[in-house]
């Protein structure tokens, strides 16, 4: 069973509530919500107050992505906002096992993200502290960029090193240019959930035949 996530930065922000009821309409199983400083990317986008106010709008589970420097100050107040779950990158993460300690102490799912320039090997030594992988198939920063090829063989070796250390269940997300045409290559590659904002939220066709032709391009392969 592949998780389809929706990414709430490609919504209509001045209908932010309604374009999250769209997507759980829509059978998405989660919301992705992209907490962006402008720091350690280069765009700001919003912090615990939209996940506050999502929360009770929506029944699926909200994996809050943090691309901010200094994650470990911010933890609990996205906790008490209603996160499922933290997916902090490795990058900004100097104490990263430490983090992700942190957030399994605070009682959610703990994820650890990694960009298209970082290396697998960094995640050796905390694998089996993180509940979600994060392969970033973009650069992060922005929803709409072009899908970066080069990282399906990441996502390949990444599989391979979970299944040796008996991780088969430990879900591999891939965020950034996923499309009715990506998705089928990364799902054959081992991933487990999809993070979509632009091919979900668009002027091309509406949110639910768009969440359905992206369910549909990775139906065929679980048949397979
Ligand atoms: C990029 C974000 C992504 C982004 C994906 O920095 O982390 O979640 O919203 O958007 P698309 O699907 O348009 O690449
Ligand atoms: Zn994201």
């Amino acid at each position: 069973m592949i998780v389809i996530e929706a990414s709430i930065l490609s919504a209509d922000f001045a209908r932010f509530g309604e374009q999250a009821c769209e997507v759980e309409a829509a059978g998405v199983e989660a919301i992705h919500v992209d907490v962006m400083d402008g720091l350690f990317v280069p765009n700001i986008t919003f912090g615990a107050g939209v996940v506050r106010a999502l929360r009770p709008l929506v029944g699926v589970a909200l994996p809050v992505h943090l691309m901010i420097v200094e994650p470990e100050s911010y933890l609990t107040e996205f906790v008490d906002s209603g996160a499922d779950s933290l997916i902090v990158h490795q990058e900004i993460c100097p104490h990263l096992y430490r983090t992700l300690q942190s957030i399994r102490e605070l009682r959610i799912k703990a994820g650890v993200s990694i960009n298209p320039g970082t290396p697998l090997s960094v995640l050796e030594e905390v694998l089996d502290l993180a509940d979600l992988i994060q392969i970033m198939t973009v650069n992060p920063g922005f929803g709409g960029q072009s899908f970066i090829h080069s990282q399906l063989d990441k996502i390949r070796r990444l599989r391979q090193m979970l299944d040796e250390r008996g991780q088969q269940d430990t879900p591999i997300a891939v965020d950034g240019g996923i499309n009715t045409t990506t998705a089928p290559l990364v799902v054959r590659a081992g991933a487990t959930v999809i993070v979509s904002g632009s091919s979900i939220y668009n002027d091309t066709a509406s949110v639910a035949e768009n969440v359905a032709a992206l369910r549909a391009s990775v139906m065929k392969i679980d048949k397979e």
